[in-house]
């Protein structure tokens, strides 16, 4: 499973011959002007919650792709509102589809869609096939419940975590969670987009390496295989 990091939350899944995107938030951002959304293939979507910093280029790359949303009940009927396929779930359930598992889990958060309408409850992915285990979590405070996810899942080969703190959880809460989720190589993500979530990369990784555990924050464009 490969995964390349596109900026913000966007990240790119290869696995199984399939392309995922997850969070496209590209032309908007000014730090991935390296990467060119209508450049982008994708066979699925996997939207985490309504707001703008999420669906970003997602009705175009949908659009020119057929690619299939992902996401809970709410975002899934808006984008279907615009012509485009998917797949509604709510939080709990889980769903096999031909590149693997994908469960939609709790995450603490709110999730209105750029438009105002209401975005149902945010969440999170565990997308799992034979060649790795991989929790996104989107947008989201630290929350007891993703002790859940070891118990219901199976273990995880790394983890994506927002930790630009201000509108999620800090590096601080995403080292708890590492120990939450039993997952010692973390993915960071939503830092440094905006002034208010700039993380000290530094710091974040030396909190991560007293604890025995890897933070990797992946340049715009790299990619690493989980
Ligand atoms: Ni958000
Ligand atoms: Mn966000």
């Amino acid at each position: 499973m490969k995964v390349r990091y596109f900026g913000h939350s966007c990240f790119e899944i290869r696995t199984k011959g399939k392309i995922i995107i997850v969070d496209p938030f590209i032309s908007g951002n000014p730090l991935a002007s390296a990467i060119r959304a209508e450049n982008l293939k994708a066979d699925y979507l996997l939207i985490t919650h309504g707001h703008g910093d999420h669906i970003g280029d997602a009705v175009e790359i949908a659009k020119r792709n057929g690619s299939v949303v992902i996401s809970n009940f709410e975002v899934v009927t808006w984008f279907g509102e615009k012509g485009i396929e998917g797949h509604g779930m709510n939080l709990g359930g889980k769903h096999v589809f031909d590149f693997g598992i994908v469960k939609y889990v709790n995450a603490v958060h709110s999730s209105t869609l750029p438009d105002n309408s209401p975005g149902g409850n945010p969440g999170g992915f565990v997308l799992w096939n034979e060649e790795a285990c991989l929790y996104i979590a989107g947008d989201t405070a630290l929350t007891q419940d993703m002790q859940l996810i070891p118990m219901t899942c199976p273990k995880l080969s790394a983890a994506i975590l927002p930790l630009g703190d201000n509108f999620t959880m800090g590096y601080e809460d995403a080292l708890i969670v590492a120990g939450f989720i039993q997952c010692d190589r973390i993915i960071g993500c939503h830092f440094d987009t905006f002034d208010v979530i700039k993380v000290d990369h530094f710091a974040a990784k030396q909190a991560f390496a007293t604890e025995n555990k890897e933070l990797i924050l992946l340049n715009i464009g790299e990619d690493i295989t989980i």
